[in-house]
């Protein structure tokens, strides 16, 4: 061990053994609390689980997801026992919070307790990352043959109940069998948001039934590329969306992660694509041709929001999504949403006078007045909570309550703050360091990206959420979220490439608590983590590893 490694070692453990230091495990998200001790518990060829009950057998649920993968890895056997005669036992304790878990490794036993299944879910990636190798937590095969777990004590909850990450897929487009990868390692990474940027200028990429011209019109394009300065539009036919059904298998698939979607439709700026597909009722200027965009930038070609006809299809929109995405939150965007074609247009000068109001904005939040009375008079089960971009906070927000959400990115910090101190609840997505499209390293060997390489995984690693909020203030931070947009990203590997293990940092920063968080000590666990790539079939920034090993 280098006299670095030695030290970052001892900083975890050592206050808690005095007489000898165990190696630290690479674990990421580090736990807010982890004892090592000495020795290790070791797997035989059979494993006697006991599994506390659960309603709906969901703890089992649980339980078996990962025993599959056990089994399928490492041949060991599993199967149920009377708690006395376990070896493995997750049990219940009520007084724990919804995803805090405690996990303790002695030579004889593994002991787990939880008080919802997302806390047995928690423990059970924990342990995948304590074992030799990362295979079983991506269910492929190893020749690992020693298969054991170090003796550790561990109470663990999240720092924030919202621990999100973003894509983009308006500008690309992946598909569902990336976007399944991509919750994998969330999941790994203790993440519970994936959202889910659906629509933009550039691409609308959900199927809703009552607008099909949204998808066999907007969901393609005639350029892969998106032109920008030299950069001009290639001429090919890229095209791309989901069916409902395939929304609602990645529905299923996140909820087994414990990983909640928020569907984000971009509306009413970013929307070229929604209004080339209905000009007639969407476009301020209908006669006037209208095609989903090829370029990259903010378009001018936004929502008329004082056409009726917008405003029912907004609401219709949202019905669809209420009735595929089973969550609590809907992201309407709200960003970047440019005025100048509602100042040119009979219907829009008309309405902002109706409203009392000489800031054009105002039709923004008016527009959005009218979707938030649309889902409040719905049933219960389908009430959604509407986050938005911080730039709504630049309209007379008031006729929107507190009761929304604003996801601050711009000037993050302070935009946070003012969202807090007007009552509303925030969350810190910051653009410098959190957009984790851009660029990730100075070398010449960087994917072609936004950025200058200055967001390397140090510093995004080293961003401090929450950074001198007054307390009476820090109940209205619900989290930290990572961004990924894909202007200049077409293909899944880059965007694997940039995010990771951007991601893992971004993760730490939403479970582990602020003072226990050092860099030098999150990179020595990182080195864990090509592995875990590797088994998960992802690309990653190598560069971070190489730096290191130098
Ligand atoms: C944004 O980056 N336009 C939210």
């Amino acid at each position: 061990m280098s006299r670095f490694n030695l030290f970052v070692a001892l900083l975890t453990c050592v206050s808690l053994l005095p007489m000898r230091a165990a190696a630290q495990p690479s674990l990421i998200p580090l736990p807010a609390s982890m004892q090592c001790g000495e020795g290790q518990f070791r797997f035989g060829e059979k494993l006697k689980v006991f599994v506390d009950a659960y309603p709906g057998d969901s703890i089992a649920t649980v339980f078996n997801r990962f025993s599959a993968s056990l089994t399928k890895v490492t041949g060991i056997k599993v199967s149920r026992a009377k708690e006395a005669k376990a070896a493995l036992r997750l049990k219940l304790d009520k007084t724990l919070g919804t995803e805090a878990y405690t996990l303790k490794v002695t030579p004889d036993a593994i002991d787990i307790t939880a008080a919802r299944p997302a806390g047995f879910f928690y423990a059970l990636q924990t342990l995948g990352q304590l074992l030799p190798s990362r295979a079983v937590l991506a269910g492929v095969s190893d020749d690992t043959k020693e298969w054991t777990v170090p003796v550790v004590t561990i109470a663990d909850a999240p720092r924030f109940g919202w621990r999100g990450f973003m894509l983009d897929e308006g500008r690309h487009f992946f598909g569902k069998e990336e976007i399944k990868k991509l919750l994998d390692v969330m999941a790994a990474y203790k993440l519970n948001r994936f959202h889910w940027h659906l629509t933009e200028d550039q691409g609308w990429r959900l199927e809703i039934k009552k607008y099909p011209k949204l998808t066999s019109v907007g969901a393609t394009r005639q350029s892969k590329v998106l032109g920008w300065g030299d950069t001009k539009p290639d001429g090919q036919t890229y095209a791309g969306f989901y069916t409902q059904d395939d929304a609602r298998e990645i529905v299923q698939y996140a909820r087994e992660r414990f990983i909640e979607i928020v569907p984000e439709v971009d509306i009413p700026g970013h929307s070229q694509a929604a209004v080339a597909s209905y000009p007639e009722f969407l476009s301020c200027d209908p006669q006037n041709p209208h095609e989903v965009w090829l370029w990259q930038g903010v378009s001018p070609d936004v929502i008329n929001v004082a056409n009726p006809k917008a405003v029912q299809f907004a609401k219709d929109v949202i019905d669809e999504l209420t009735d595929i995405f089973p969550f609590g939150y809907l992201h309407l965007g709200g960003d970047e949403c440019p005025t100048s074609k509602w100042e040119q247009n009979a219907e829009c000068k008309k309405m902002l006078g109706e409203i009392g109001s000489k800031n054009y904005r105002d039709l923004q939040i008016h527009f959005y007045r009218q979707l938030m009375d649309h889902i409040a008079a719905k049933p219960a089960a389908q009430q959604r909570k509407l986050i938005f971009w911080n730039e709504v906070l630049h309209g007379n927000t008031a006729p929107l309550g507190t009761d929304i959400t604003i996801m601050a990115w711009v000037g993050a910090d302070g935009a946070a703050l003012d969202a807090a101190k007007r009552g509303m609840h925030t969350i810190l997505s910051p653009q410098i360091p959190y957009y984790i499209n851009r660029r990730q390293s100075t070398l010449p060997t960087e994917p072609r990206s936004q950025g200058h390489g200055t967001e390397t995984v140090e510093v995004v690693y080293n961003y401090a959420p929450m950074n001198n909020v007054p307390d009476n203030l820090a109940g209205k931070y619900m989290g930290v979220q990572a961004n990924f947009w894909t202007e200049w990203v077409e293909e899944a590997n880059v965007v694997q490439y940039l995010m990771f293990p951007r991601l893992a940092a971004v993760a730490e920063a939403g479970w582990t608590p602020q003072p226990l968080r050092k860099y030098p000590d999150f990179l020595k666990r990182l080195q864990a983590e090509p592995d875990f790539y590797e088994f998960m079939g992802v690309d990653y920034g190598k560069h971070v590893f190489q730096e290191n090993a130098k």
